[in-house]
């Protein structure tokens, strides 16, 4: 076993360029360990050293996944609606990996389960792996089976489905870290407390709330800094209306304030080809541009005319095959100090926050696309029957009003 570890961190520290290496293991058969060159990041070498010393298999397991994740361009989610999967954050996933040791461990929204996999490869006992999307945990199952490790594949669990009806597949009071990356942004505001009623649910009393949501001072957001629900708008080329390319978002301030970010209208700009209905190789559609904002029309004249020629050769075979769309959605973007306060509405209270940037590394707030929050339930200072009482008496004496009210709000917060 020594040999195989040996053999493992001289090729993460040396930065060899794919190569497949045959290494010896003591205990095992020689089994074939696959190196990409990211394995040299120092960050990404720190995740292999947690995964540690296991079978080769399980190692070839976690490089598979860091080499589609570590730095990774997004990913689009299978169907369009839920946005990108982000590449990992070493150092968040680094600290949680240390802690995971015989923990149980679950993903709400987790995508194809990349870091929920790393986790239970570094120890984890049970690791559950939730997304709403089908084809997202068929590439979780794909990964898993490829590993082909019995034991590796006892200790997760696949959960498709909503993560706000995951109660009844996970035993309650049991996880011990629940991760969920980029998912409290895709929910309306009024599913925040169902999301929170999960969380608590779930968790231990110790259990660890890891989040992450899209960071307001972020440089996509410019503008008001009060405002904190936009309209999104992504400019979409579309190619034979199946590989949709994202050339270009544009946000708004929102005057609704709990829209459904899942919520989609798709607006057709222009198609492009050649022939008598695409004058100089694009056909406008009529009014497309009146369903937009004003600032986004030039932005799309410009895609139009710098593209055309280029874009109407390439649909030849099939006029109109690429399409300009505007897609537009509602969205919410967070301060540090809002998800503080979010959180501490819900009953939990952050223990650590940190901004992580496009390449999924921690970074200055100032680069920071997302903020990741690492939370605990609120400490229990006073003991609920106390609240209970004061909000049982006043009922009894005929005055529930807000004294009531605040008692059942600390009773909600700290149970
Ligand atoms: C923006 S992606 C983030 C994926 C991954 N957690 C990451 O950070 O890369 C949001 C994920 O949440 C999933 N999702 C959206 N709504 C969900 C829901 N109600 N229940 C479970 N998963 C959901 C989507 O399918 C998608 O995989």
């Amino acid at each position: 076993m020594k040999n195989f570890i040996k053999a493992l961190s001289v090729l993460l520290f040396m930065g060899t360029p794919f190569v497949a290496c045959a290494a010896q293991d003591d205990n095992k058969q020689g089994e074939e360990v696959y190196a990409g060159p990211a394995a040299a990041h120092p960050a990404r070498a720190n995740l292999l050293r947690i995964v540690g010393e296991r079978a080769p298999k399980e190692i070839n397991l976690a490089l598979k996944v860091l080499e589609a994740s570590y730095e990774a361009e997004p990913r689009g989610i299978s169907g369009s609606q839920y946005g990108l999967s982000f590449p990992i954050t070493p150092e968040i996933l680094a600290q949680l990996m240390e802690q995971c040791q015989g923990k149980v461990v679950a993903g709400l929204g987790a995508a194809d389960g990349i870091n929920e996999i790393l986790l239970g490869l570094a120890g984890a006992k049970r690791v559950y792996v939730n997304d709403i999307v089908e084809a997202e945990i068929n590439r979780f199952m794909g990964y898993l089976n490829s590993a082909q490790l019995q034991e590796t594949l006892d200790k997760f669990v696949p959960i498709q489905g909503d993560a706000l009806k995951i109660g009844s597949y996970i035993p309650s009071g049991t996880v011990d870290i629940l991760y969920a990356r980029n998912l409290l942004h895709l929910l309306p505001v009024n599913k925040h407390e169902r999301f929170f009623e999960i969380a608590k649910q779930l968790l231990t009393p110790d259990g660890l709330l890891v989040l992450s949501v899209h960071h307001r001072a972020s440089g996509l957001f410019s503008g008001d800094p009060d405002i904190f629900c936009f309209n999104k708008e992504t400019v979409v080329l579309d190619v034979f209306n199946s590989a949709p390319q994202t050339l270009n978002t544009h946000l708004c301030p929102s005057p609704q304030q709990n829209g459904d970010p899942l919520a989609y209208t798709s607006t057709d700009i222009a198609e492009f080809g050649s022939g008598d209905g695409y004058p100089n190789g694009c056909k406008l559609y009529k009014g497309a541009l009146n369903a937009v904002n004003k600032e986004l029309v030039p932005v799309l004249l410009r895609y139009i005319k710098d593209n055309r020629a280029t874009w109407s050769a390439l649909s030849q075979l099939q006029p109109g095959s690429f399409k300009i769309r505007v897609v537009k959605n509602f969205h919410i973007a967070y301060t540090a100090d809002r998800i503080t306060a979010l959180l501490e509405d819900y009953g939990f209270e952050p223990v650590e926050m940190s901004f992580i940037n496009s390449k999924g590394h921690t970074s200055t707030p100032e680069e920071g696309l997302f903020i990741n929050i690492i939370a605990k339930r609120r400490a229990l200072r006073v003991a609920p029957d106390v609240f209970r009482r004061i909000a049982d008496r006043r009922i009894d004496q005929g005055k529930p009003g807000i004294i009531k009210q605040c008692c059942e709000r600390l009773l909600y917060l700290f149970s």
